[in-house]
């Protein structure tokens, strides 16, 4: 499975934790999109970035990493075809997965441990998404409210 993982300035230190954690877990081939530097830059761009490249399908799955993982995730979420989930911790990251099919996880580096946040990866990693008829309508659901926005058919 390929993952990318991008962040800000205020998401460096955890990135790298990230970064390790996923280097160590079997069948993840991780690229590291972020910045490696503290020099202040606009969460939006990284958030772009790891959006686009899931939504072209280059990634199954794309970690972003801010100081509180609100300002990324909803940058995310403007990007057709990304269902973007803030985890603050592993229920969070277990049903983003299993029931609303997320495939990008926003993680809080100024207000998510090292330790938590490893336990959010791998079970944001590991958990399946569901395959029952109610959560497949429900994320469907949500990709028409995107259509719909963007002026396309009403699935
Ligand atoms: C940067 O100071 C901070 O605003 C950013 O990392 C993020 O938390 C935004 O949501």
């Amino acid at each position: 499975m390929k993952v990318v993982v991008g962040n800000d300035h205020a998401g460096v230190e955890l990135k790298w934790v990230v970064l390790e954690h996923l280097r160590e877990m079997d069948g993840v081939e991780v690229e590291n999109l972020g910045v490696d530097t503290e020099e202040p830059m606009d969460y939006p761009d990284i958030a772009a970035t790891v959006a686009r490249t899931v939504a072209a399908g280059e990634a199954e799955l794309g970690f972003i990493i801010c100081g509180t993982g609100i300002g990324v995730s909803m940058a995310a979420n403007k990007v057709d075809g990304v269902r973007a989930a803030l985890c603050c911790q592993e229920y969070h990251a277990r049903m983003a997965r299993e029931h609303n099919f997320a495939n990008v996880c926003c993680l809080g580096g100024r207000v998510t441990g090292s330790e938590l946040a490893k336990a959010i990866v791998t079970e944001f990693v590991r958990t399946p998404e569901s395959d029952v008829a109610r959560h497949i309508r429900r994320r469907d659901k949500i990709m028409a409210l995107e259509s719909k926005a963007a002026g396309g058919d009403d699935v």
